[in-house]
């Protein structure tokens, strides 16, 4: 059975309350025997509270950016060794939002996938068109482009212990959810490219989708082929939103 996974990308919200109380009132919130998996990827000044209500819950939990050096002389940024001190499984790498206003380039992206994987942490590699892009049928081209990136650094093994996430830009954050139809041709282009390198590390890898999912539309994109959970924006940021999304499909 393909294991689901369900995953919250806070973005710069929050405080140490809600951080409590919305990672707690998540990690209560699993069914017994489900095989619906969820994290929460909060700000970096919270993951040690999200650490402390996840604790003995099957509730994951990662950071929402790295640095792809291992220490030294870079005022502001974190390194994956301090993620893992903070106990974190995951990170995401190569959001839309770091790629369009913070620099990160398709060779930072793979410098900061290789970085997590070197220290055993869960890459969640994002991935995605822009509108521009889309209209102009480029949307398999840059796709290409961005995986490409990383697997000339990673390769596909690199892809073993890691997970993707297609999010289109247009449909972030603008209640525009791509259709299961146009989700899932994607993301089967996604699998077919990288089965053409290894076809059990593809064919096991989990592709979530992004952008606008919430509880009314979770179970038919989850329901497509190759779509295996879904990275959650917006209606991650509260516990009633996010379980409704778990609930929908556990
Ligand atoms: P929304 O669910 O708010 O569209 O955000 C998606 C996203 O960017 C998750 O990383």
């Amino acid at each position: 059975m393909r294991k689901i996974l369900v995953a919250g990308n806070w973005k710069m919200n929050g405080s140490n309350a809600m951080a409590r109380e919305l990672a707690g009132a998540v990690a209560s919130g699993f069914k017994p025997g489900s095989s619906v998996e969820m994290a929460v990827f909060p700000p970096f000044p919270y993951i040690n509270i999200v650490a402390g209500a996840a604790a003995d819950t099957e509730l994951m939990f990662g950071a929402q950016d790295l640095n792809e050096n291992p220490a030294g002389a870079h005022t502001g940024e974190v390194n994956a060794a301090m993620l893992v001190d903070l106990r974190c499984q995951m990170v995401l790498v190569g959001h839309s939002e770091r790629r369009a206003m913070y620099a990160d380039t398709d060779q930072r992206v793979a410098d900061k996938f290789a970085a997590a994987l070197a220290v055993g942490l869960v890459p969640v590699l994002c991935v995605g068109e822009s509108l521009e892009e889309r209209e102009a049928g480029e949307t398999e081209a840059v796709i290409a482009r961005q995986l490409d990136a990383v697997l000339e650094k990673s390769g596909i093994a690199g892809f073993a212990n890691a997970v993707l996430a297609y999010e289109p830009v247009w449909a972030i954050g603008t209640g525009k959810t791509a259709s299961p139809d146009q989700a899932q041709e994607i993301h089967a282009f996604i699998r077919d490219k990288l089965t053409a390198l290894d076809g059990i590390i593809a064919g096991q890898l989990r592709i979530l989708y992004g952008g606008s999912v919430k509880g009314s539309n979770a179970a038919e994109l989850f329901a497509q082929t190759d779509i295996d959970g879904g990275l959650i924006g917006g209606a991650s940021l509260t516990a009633e939103d996010f379980l409704s999304i778990y609930n929908a499909v556990a």
